[in-house]
Formats: structure tokens, sequence, C-alpha cells
């Protein structure tokens, strides 16, 4: 029997134009741009503009996806979202997104932090797998400067904000997401939270008052967490596709530290050029973080139809989630080169 596996089609992005620098960073906290970048990488990253929300950068982002891929949205049977920045408590951002996009498929949210859009890409899988559905949409989106404390410098530099989004759909050629892991360690949450604002904590004066409505990180510990992750997942992954660390072409790890990356990468034996790079220009943009990397990596012709490539993530939950994907080797639709750089390739 073939087996049917969620095989990427099409691709798209939106990146808000506002940017902060680590200049600009300096003005507001005792912070420098030296520091920034030596101990993170990062040297800017987009905020969202007075028109963006969730549901308008997803949605930009999803249409672009769908270009490429050569569908409408009315011929989605599914859209997973991964996002913990919505525009409302509730409902969830699917629901918007689903609506502006002019879709009539079931659409529903996934919260797993920085690893969200890997995530869904495995949910998606398991639909396609079973049969269930032919083409599902799989977005990343955060606006996470909205939980930044931009008094607070251990995490207000880290992070941004951006959307991605990736079309699947049933592949039979033995391309597609080859394997999985998502994993969850609940014990550690404490060290990545937004304390006030749920039902334990309720919005009040005293939670505004304490800023506890912001996001509050253990930064080493999480650190530590993310170089395990990112060694183990990735290894496990990889041997469960039957693969070495050298067969994959390349990898695209969340992008929230290049030390991280760095440190990780001498832990694996594996040369950074292995590693896709793109966050001193977006800094940490948590579920949009992975799959702007492919999107950027498709574009700047780093993965190519027939390549294997590594995914892995890790954030708040602490949770963590890896796979390996092939790229198939059909002919997408074309799709138009517009100013926010996005260009078809055959995939
Ligand atoms: N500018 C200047 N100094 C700073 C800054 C800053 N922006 N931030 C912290 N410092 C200071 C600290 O106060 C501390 O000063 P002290 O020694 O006087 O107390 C000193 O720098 C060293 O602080 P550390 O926390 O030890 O710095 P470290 O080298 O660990 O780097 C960092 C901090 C960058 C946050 C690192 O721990 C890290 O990247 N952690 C992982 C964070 C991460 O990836 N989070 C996202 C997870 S994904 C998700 O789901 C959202």
């Amino acid at each position: 029997m073939t087996i049917r596996r969620a095989h990427i089609t099409g691709w798209g992005k939106y990146v808000p134009e506002k940017v902060i620098t680590n200049h600009d960073l300096a003005q507001m906290v005792d912070t420098s741009d030296e520091w920034i970048t030596e101990r993170t990488g990062i040297k800017e990253r987009h905020v969202r503009g007075d028109n963006d929300t969730t549901t308008s950068m997803a949605v930009a982002a999803a249409r672009q996806a769908l270009d490429v891929a050569g569908l409408t949205p009315d011929e989605l049977h599914l859209i997973i979202v991964a996002n913990s920045s919505p525009d409302y408590l509730l409902p969830s951002p699917a629901n918007f997104i689903q609506h502006e996009l002019g879709a009539r498929c079931p659409a529903f949210t996934i919260a797993a932090g920085c690893s969200g859009w890997v995530y869904g890409l495995s949910t998606a899988n398991q639909f396609i797998q079973t049969g269930a559905y032919e083409n599902v949409l799989v977005i990343g989106v955060e606006i996470i400067s909205y939980a930044l404390d931009y008094t607070d410098r251990t995490t207000c530099v880290l992070f941004g904000d951006a959307a991605a989004a990736v079309v699947v759909q049933p592949a039979t050629d033995g391309s597609g997401l080859l394997t999985f892991e998502l994993g969850s360690d609940g014990s550690l949450a404490h060290n990545l939270w937004v304390p006030g604002g749920g039902t334990v904590n309720p919005v009040s004066q005293t939670v505004v008052d304490n800023r506890e409505h912001y996001i509050r990180m253990n930064g080493q510990e999480v650190a530590r967490f993310a170089i395990r992750k990112l060694v183990s997942c990735l290894q496990s992954v990889t041997e469960r596709a039957g693969m070495s660390l050298a067969d994959l072409d390349l990898i695209i790890p969340h992008q929230a530290n290049l030390r991280i990356i760095e440190t990780a990468a001498k832990y694996l034996n594996l040369p950074m050029d292995k590693f896709f790079v793109n966050l001193h220009k977006y800094g940490n943009t948590s579920a949009a973080s992975i799959p702007l990397a492919l999107v950027e990596a498709i574009e700047q012709g780093r993965v190519k139809p027939g390549d294997t490539i590594g995914l892995v993530a890790f954030g708040s939950g602490l949770s963590w989630a890896g796979a390996v994907v092939q790229m198939g080797v059909r002919e997408t639709a074309a799709a138009p080169v517009n100013g926010n750089g996005h260009v078809k390739v055959p995939v």
C-alpha cells in the first residue's frame, strides 16, 4: 500500500514593515547592540503596524501559499493555525482567518508556543494519511510584541512579529512528512509564561500594576532545555526516518538564539552551514519562526526539489517538536513575485 504523506505544495509569508533595531531598544531599556548581538545573534525584529492583526497577517501569508499551490480558499478542507497571540481570547484566530480568507472548511488553533507550527504540520499529516482531507493550510502567526514588557530587557529584545503558511496535500511518491516527534514537559511550564490574564489570575488592576500580563522567562533554564531538545529531537526524527544527520540537506531550527543553534550544532558535530538562520532579521517569531525560515529557505534556493530537511522547535510548555520532510519533485502552479519577496520554486 502506498503511504499518503503531507507534501508541501504552497508557501507564503507576511512580515510587518515596522522594524525595531537593537539600537532602538537601547533607547528604551538598559541594553546595547553589542550585548544583544553577542548573546543572541539578533540585529532587528519586525513588529506589527497599526493595521496589522493576527488575522490580517495570517491571511496575507495564507493567500500567497494558496497561490503557489494553485488552490482557491473554497478548495481547502482544513485550516490549522499555530498561535499564542490571538486577536481576541474567544473565539480562536482560526475562525477569523477562515472567514477573512473566504474558506468554508473547519479551522482550529494550536497553542504550543514556538513548537506550535510543527505540531500543526504533524496534525495535518494525520488527516492526510487517513484520507480525511486533501488540502490543508497550516499557518504560524504571532503578534508576540503585544505580550512583551518593553521595560524588561531580558525578554523584549528577543521577539518579533510575523506570519507564514504552507499548503499541504497528499503525495504518494514517498515525499512529504516522513517522521515527527512531539513533546511536552509541563513540569518546566513556569520558566516561560504569562502569569496574569487567565482564569487563575484574571485581568485586574493588580495584574496590570504588577505587569503580570506580560511574558516572563527564565532564560538560562529555557536555553538549557532548548539545546537538549534541539539535539535529541533532531537525532530521534532522523533515526526514525532511517537516515543519519548527514543525509539531511538542511536543518531549519526554531529561530530563538544563534548561540543555542551553534551549541546544538557542536554537540551534533554538524557545520553551521547545515542550519538555516534568519533570526538576525526577525528575532524569535514564536510559532511563525520555522515556517518563515522555511519560506525564505525555499525563496533563496536553499531548499530544492527532492531535498530532505529537518525541522526542530522548542518553546513554552515547555514543549518541543521535530520532523523530517522530504520535498517533492512535482511542479506546482506559478505564483507572482511581489514586494514581499515571494517567488515560485518547483517543489
Ligand atoms: N541587555 C543587557 N544585559 C542583559 C540583557 C539585555 N537585553 N538581558 C539580560 N542582561 C543581563 C542580565 O541581567 C545579567 O546581568 P547580571 O549578571 O548583572 O545579573 C547578564 O546580562 C547575564 O544574563 P543571563 O541571563 O545569564 O544571559 P544569557 O547569556 O543566559 O543570555 C538569553 C540571556 C539571551 C535570554 C539566553 O538565556 C537565552 O537565549 N535563553 C533562551 C531564551 C529563548 O530561547 N526563549 C524563547 C523560547 S521559545 C518560545 O516559546 C517563546
